[in-house]
């Protein structure tokens, strides 16, 4: 059979990077394919290659046997490909409907103002059907994108794809900012999609997401394919394999191998840094009680929608002061009334929506590193050149940040790149109290085993850490305590021996 996409010998470099080197790929009718790698591997770029978004590619681009020129986005189109990128691509001014129907065409054009308005009314109201349709119920269609969540944002992004009727589909990390119901939910519609003929291109970091959608799986490693292989045919540890080049332990519970600061043990010793109680914001969380001590690292567990980040952003004093409850830290009465104050007193928050509140896209990866830090890195009126630079490398190593240089500007990092330097940006700081939203949402298998490592160690060192996070696995492994929330509130708290099915449980469970 014909493949529907032929991809041959693609070549792509940016300036001191080989991105792609000479990559073959191919998709069948009604498959769908997974394309996994590293952060940095170049899947997007492959992508963004058959988005038509570099023009400089080598090699050769086939729709269904004839030869394409992908160099523009308007080509890729007219070949039938769509994209939901892994970046925030909305005009946030716009409303969701809006957004979904942009660079929809009407079919017949014309000069008639009177007709376009009724062409635009007519779009709006396919966009809530379709909105309906792929039962995206979440999503108010006349909302401002910049009015809504990132996951309510996320499901804009798929409708707007899935609108374009492509028959090649490319879906980016659809699901990293997702709740286990939206998942399911967005596979419905991809089997759907599948099963009337469409073609998916699927890369995730999920390795239990490509087992279940995808038949086959093509895995990147440095640019380069280095397997292409029925799902049948795979198990998890070999795709890792391959995708590393290395094997990975996962699965138990993250422990340092000092055994002094032996993580989980050593928790619920340290001193009490910060007691919450009856914390409530109108309309996003009420009555939230809990104290977190130093050397332990708290997780919350639950649905997008309950709550979680209103509270890791009202500790930080984001959205103004909160009005009901009190927190006391370090046994202060502690009422931040926005970030910085927060920070002042020591606490460090990783946002949940990193391309808009984490990074500066067009500075250098280093000095997006020592933003928290620059003023204690100076000597004199003079930075000092020699400490910034030791700090930059060591965290660059230990996150194993991927970047030529760490004089290029974090807007060319891979997807995942740019988290780990957010990251990196917070660990820098140093505070005593970490929070964080979601810390590895897009994030490869290897590299979250460091993350997992470096938080044990911060806490070994007397940090605490609160931890927001969709993955039971992640939550079962990392964290000490895990406090679930539905609908604001806090309904469960597990403590002690608790494992991955637990938390599954308690996050989906009645009460
Ligand atoms: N616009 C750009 N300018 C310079 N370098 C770039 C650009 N886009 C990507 N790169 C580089 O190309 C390589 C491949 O990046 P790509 O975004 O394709 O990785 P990826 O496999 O999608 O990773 P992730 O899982 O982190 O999203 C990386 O080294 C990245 O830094
Ligand atoms: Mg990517």
């Amino acid at each position: 059979m014909q493949p529907v996409l032929e991809m041959r010998g693609i070549t792509k470099r940016f300036p001191g990077v080989l991105a792609l080197d000479n990559v073959d790929f191919n998709l069948m009718h009604g498959e769908v394919h997974a394309l996994v790698g590293a952060n940095g591997a170049g899947k997007s770029t492959l992508m963004k290659v058959l988005a038509g978004a570099y023009p400089d590619y080598e090699g050769q681009v086939a729709i269904a046997g004839r030869v394409c020129e992908m160099r523009t986005p308007r080509q890729a189109q007219q070949s039938g490909v769509a994209v939901i990128h892994q970046e925030f691509s909305l005009v946030p001014t716009l409303t969701a409907a809006e957004n979904i129907m942009l660079g929809m065409e009407p079919r017949r054009s014309t000069s008639f103002p009177g007709n376009m308005l009724l062409n635009k009314k007519a779009l709006a109201e396919r966009s809530v059907r379709l909105l309906g349709e792929l039962g995206f119920t979440a999503v108010d269609p006349r909302a401002r994108v910049s009015d809504l969540g990132v996951a309510e944002q996320q499901l804009v992004q798929i409708a707007k794809a899935i609108a374009a009727n492509a028959r090649i589909l490319v879906m980016d990390e659809p699901t990293a900012r997702l709740s286990r119901a939206e998942r399911d939910e967005l596979f419905k519609v991809m089997f759907r999609l599948r099963d009337a003929g469409t073609s998916i291109v699927y890369i995730s970091h999920f390795l239990e997401e490509v087992f279940r959608v995808a038949s086959r799986v093509t895995v990147l490693r440095d640019g380069q394919v280095v397997a292409v292989r029925a799902v049948d045919e795979l198990d998890r540890r070999t795709l890792v394999h391959h995708m590393l080049g290395r094997e990975i332990t996962a699965g138990d519970k993250v422990r340092l191998e000092d055994s002094s600061t032996h993580g989980r043990q050593s928790a619920g010793k340290g001193e009490e840094i910060m007691v919450v109680r009856g914390l409530g914001r109108r309309g996003k969380f009420e009555d939230v009680s809990f104290s977190l001590r130093r050397g332990e690292i708290l997780g919350i567990a639950g649905l997008v929608g309950s709550g979680r980040t209103e509270l890791a952003r009202a500790i930080f004093g984001a959205d103004g002061s909160v009005k009901t409850g009190s927190i006391k830290m370090k046994g202060r009465d502690y009422a931040p009334s926005n970030p910085r104050a927060a920070v002042a007193s020591g606490l460090a928050l990783l946002p949940e929506d990193r391309k808009q509140q984490g990074l500066v896209l067009v500075r250098p990866v280093s000095d997006n590193v020592l933003l928290p830090v620059t003023a204690t890195f100076t000597r004199g009126p003079f930075l000092d050149h020699r400490r910034r630079k030791q700090q930059v490398s060591s965290m660059t190593t230990r996150l194993n940040i991927k970047s030529a240089s760490p004089a290029v500007q974090v807007g060319t990092l891979s997807g995942g790149n740019q988290q780990k330097v957010v990251l990196a940006k917070w660990l820098s700081a140093s505070p005593d109290i970490l929070i964080l939203d979601q810390p590895t949402a897009g994030v490869d298998v290897g590299t979250k085993e460091e993350i997992y490592l470096f938080l044990r160690q911060l806490a070994a060192a007397g940090r605490a850490l609160i931890m927001i996070s969709d993955d039971p696995e992640e939550l079962s492994r990392v964290c000490d305590r895990v406090m679930v929330m539905q609908r604001g509130r806090v309904v469960r708290e597990l403590d002690g021996d608790f494992a991955v099915s637990d938390v599954l449980t308690a996050v989906t469970g009645d009460y």
